[in-house]
């Protein structure tokens, strides 16, 4: 529909690039479409390691998680889906780069703002945004086209990535009811589920996954991997109300088994090897990254930034953890590392560890020497506080 528009609208030659980022779609079935609509030429580009090595793996070290549930999945997929748009248009030399984001929702933000930045001599178009159909409309106009519509697309609005899969529209409107069990594919429900649980160790180097149950794997084969076993084991599933960088709030659904398992033991692994100093400063600007990723504002200077620190804060995430996955459940049940901070001898309640407990009154009647202080005084009625109460 967009080439159609783009060629009777602007009469413009048109040139299709697909990006593949692992959203399993047919990809060869949206070049022939394209090809039937008379494009100039068609790109097919396959993505998907460098959608894990560059995107992902920073996504992982970032602890990412928007408004702590979504791992912004399709979010990160749309700078490089940009990058790969502007190397093809400044390769044929275009004029102008166009994208089928409706008015309503965030990757409008990421396209233009990415577009904008990486090519920002050549016009943006964004027919759908420009046309104001709604989604019914939508489907019918191209019903008028013969421009085939797929029964999956006719009753959610999907998008997915290697990280995951995100269902949108109809029936889940209803932010009040369960999603339908037909919205999700790369899950099994909890119900359905094997019945014995599933015991998973992922290996870390450097704040990043690099062996599943002892054995070596490339970036995009493991997510691909722990996609399986967690999304068999009903692992991965969310839904949540998310607010769009639009101010409009959400329902979402998603499914994201591997970001779900992996964003869960890497964060374990660095609780076990950074000092709480770290752990705690660290939250603050994972939340700023994530934000960032989600608000489109991923070629900001800010995330380079970020990026610097999270990177170098990575340099003793290295471990193992153990998960369990049963039935919907994801638990980390153990983890090791060489660089642990956490001393077992240390730990325990027994009188004869090596930890000097006579240090301890010492500490507590400094830690707490405002505090006492000042209900001192509250115990007096001086304080303004005490008074009113
Ligand atoms: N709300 C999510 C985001 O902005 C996912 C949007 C997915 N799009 C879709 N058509 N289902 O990143």
């Amino acid at each position: 529909m967009l080439i159609k528009y783009l060629q009777e609208k602007y009469n413009a030659q048109v040139i299709t690039v697909t990006v593949d980022v692992g959203q399993q779609e047919d990809l060869k079935a949206a070049e022939e479409k394209a090809k039937k609509l008379g494009v100039l030429k068609h790109f097919s580009i396959d993505a998907k390691d460098e959608f894990a090595k560059d995107y992902i793996f920073p996504a992982i070290k970032a602890n990412a998680l928007y408004e702590g549930k979504y791992p912004i999945s399709t979010s990160l997929s749309r700078p490089l889906i940009a990058a790969k748009m502007v190397e093809v248009a400044e390769k044929e030399g275009a004029t102008g780069l166009a994208h089928g984001c409706t008015g309503r929702g965030n990757d409008q933000v990421r396209f233009d703002v990415t577009l904008g930045s990486l090519a920002p001599e050549m016009k943006i178009i964004a027919p759908v945004r420009e046309w104001g159909m709604t989604r019914d409309e939508e489907i019918a106009y191209a019903k008028t086209k013969g421009i085939p519509v797929s029964d999956a697309a006719k009753k959610y609005s999907i998008d997915a990535s290697v990280w995951g899969r995100a269902i949108e529209c109809g029936l889940l409107e209803d932010a009040s009811q369960a999603p339908p069990e037909d919205a999700y594919e790369w899950t099994t429900s909890p119900e359905k589920a094997p019945n014995t649980p599933e015991i998973v160790t992922i290996q870390f180097e450097v704040g990043v996954p690099i062996a599943v149950n002892g054995k070596s794997m490339e970036p995009l084969a493991l997510i691909e991997e722990m996609n399986k076993i967690a999304g068999k084991n009903g692992v991965g599933r969310i839904d949540h109300i998310e607010d769009r960088l639009v101010g409009i709030k959400s329902r979402e659904v998603y499914e994201c088994p591997a970001a779900t398992v992996i964003l869960e033991a890497h964060k374990d692994l660095e609780k076990m090897v950074m000092t709480r100093h770290e752990v705690l400063f660290k939250q603050q600007i994972d939340a700023q990254w994530v934000f960032l990723a989600y608000a489109g504002l991923w070629v900001d200077p800010l995330k380079d930034d970020l990026d610097a620190f999270i990177n170098k804060s990575q340099e003793n995430v290295c471990g193992e953890v153990k998960l369990k996955l049963y039935k919907g459940s994801l638990q980390v049940i153990g983890r090791s590392s060489p660089m642990s901070l956490y001393d077992k001898n240390l730990a325990n309640y027994n009188i004869k560890t090596t930890f000097n407990q006579s240090y301890s009154k010492g500490f507590i009647e400094l830690w707490g020497l405002q505090t006492r202080m000042y209900n001192a005084l509250k115990k007096k009625g001086k304080k303004g506080k005490a008074k009113k109460a």
